[in-house]
């Protein structure tokens, strides 16, 4: 296993090109198999989870070449003839499961395993399945795996989500399109990864609307065909290299090829930090703060603070002049690099979905292990603040979410190598 060595403290200075969205592409990569046409998709991320999902696309038939210099994927669905996805691709990576809403969508069957837990904990999907149940579809479950049934036509009707949820709104879309004669969603998820999957779907032919609302109306087509589409950048990424010029003395970033709208209120929250932050069309500057002040946040769905950024933005806080808190609203335990930042010399106290932060402190290089995607480039973040070197090991959860990593941040300055463990 790798693992990265991180010297530190290092200010980050120059340019870092923006990444395709992880997050955004996935839907993007179950959606082509409903076309009757190839789809292809530009700007998608050389990451081992989107290798995954063109793996679990190829089990089922489907002819997939990822050009992934050209960050372009080709994907022909017309062979498809094995509606299976089976548990050793699922448990790798949660979004396989969007697998059941494409092939039951499109061919009326689907046998997709349950996706198991993750890295802090369960993540369940009775709501993708309730959601299923309202529109007709019948499920049934057998040995853990999820098996879904639909005639060519299903009455559909309506289901409310709670909570509001990504997946099971990404689901329900992809079941819908071809097979419900008519189905709501309420409280569905507004992410901007949402809003793109039902563009896409509706320049191939299907009829959503209320997109880009928490309501979604699906009246149902026959077809869809191919095309040719691009897929967004990565908010996620942004937020993160947002955060680093932030917590770094010195640092002044700017993020080429960003889309600002996809990031909420959250440039005006890091301003609040006194860090400096200018939005010019697909490039965002961020200058670090003489000092960095503490701004508490509590995550929520979207437009809120997302998730996916609270532990970098945990971990900023860190070197604030300042107690503060982060709290999860929407994972309750995603707290799992907490204890590696104490290992740094971070003063972090966890209280059920709540972190307190007594800052600033000043870090310690030490070994410290990844846990999850987003934990692990906390860790980065921390090692890069942090005074002599530091060892995060198990970095293969970062290659899941972040192209060229190292490469991008040791062009702006980073300290950073990859070794064996
Ligand atoms: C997506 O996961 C993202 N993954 C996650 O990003 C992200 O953290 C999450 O949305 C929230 O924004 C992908 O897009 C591949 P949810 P998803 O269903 O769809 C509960 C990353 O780091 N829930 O919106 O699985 C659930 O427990 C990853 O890139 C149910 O109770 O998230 C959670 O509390 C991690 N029942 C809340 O809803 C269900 O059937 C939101 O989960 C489904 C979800």
């Amino acid at each position: 296993m790798d693992k990265f060595i991180v010297k530190g403290p290092t200010p980050l200075k120059g340019n870092i090109p923006i990444s395709g969205s992880k997050n955004a592409a996935l839907p993007l990569l179950a959606a082509a198999l409903l076309a009757d046409e190839p789809v292809v998709l530009e700007n998608v991320p050389r990451l081992q989870d989107i290798y995954t999902f063109n793996n679990v696309l190829r089990v089922v038939g489907a002819q997939v070449q990822f050009q992934d210099s050209e960050n372009r994927v080709i994907i022909d669905p017309s062979n498809v003839n094995y509606l299976e996805a089976p548990y050793d691709l699922v448990r790798k990576m949660r979004a396989s499961f969007y697998m059941l809403g494409a092939l039951v969508g499109k061919h009326g069957y689907a046998k997709v395993s349950m996706p198991g837990g993750c890295a802090w904990g369960p993540r369940p999907v009775d709501l993708h399945l309730k959601g299923l149940e309202a529109m007709g579809i019948s499920i049934s479950l057998d040995k853990g795996y999820v098996i879904a049934k639909a005639g060519t036509s299903v009455p559909g009707g309506r289901y409310r989500l709670e909570p509001s949820s990504v997946g099971a709104t990404i689901n329900l879309l992809l079941a819908a399109v071809l097979r419900a004669e008519s189905f709501t969603i309420e409280n569905a998820a507004k992410e901007p990864d949402v809003v793109q999957l039902c563009k896409v779907l509706n320049s191939m032919g299907a009829n959503i609307s209320g997109v880009g609302s928490d309501t979604l109306t699906i009246k149902q087509v026959r077809t869809l065909s191919g095309g040719s589409f691009r897929n967004d950048p990565d908010r996620i990424e942004v937020g993160t290299f947002m955060i680093a010029s932030a917590m770094l003395p010195g640092s002044s970033l700017r993020l080429i090829g960003c889309n600002a709208e996809h990031l909420g209120d959250f440039p005006n929250l890091l301003r609040q930090t006194g860090t400096k932050v200018d939005l010019d069309g697909e490039v965002i500057s961020v200058q670090a703060p003489e000092i960095l002040k503490p701004v508490s946040i509590t995550t929520d769905i979207y437009p809120g603070f997302p998730t996916d950024l609270q532990a970098q933005w945990a971990t900023m806080l860190t070197q604030a002049h300042g107690n503060s808190t982060v709290t999860d609203t929407v994972y309750f335990d995603r707290f799992s690099y907490v204890p590696e930042l104490s290992r740094l010399g971070a003063q972090m106290k966890l209280a059920k979905n709540t972190v307190h932060i007594q800052g600033p402190n000043l870090l310690e290089g030490a070994s410290v292990m990844s846990t999850d995607l987003r934990a692990s480039v906390s860790l980065v973040l921390a090692g890069m603040a942090a005074k002599n070197t530091s060892e995060i090991l198990r970095v293969y959860h970062l290659d899941r979410g972040y192209e060229s990593l190292e490469d991008k941040l040791n062009a702006v300055g980073a300290k950073l190598s990859r070794a064996q463990e």
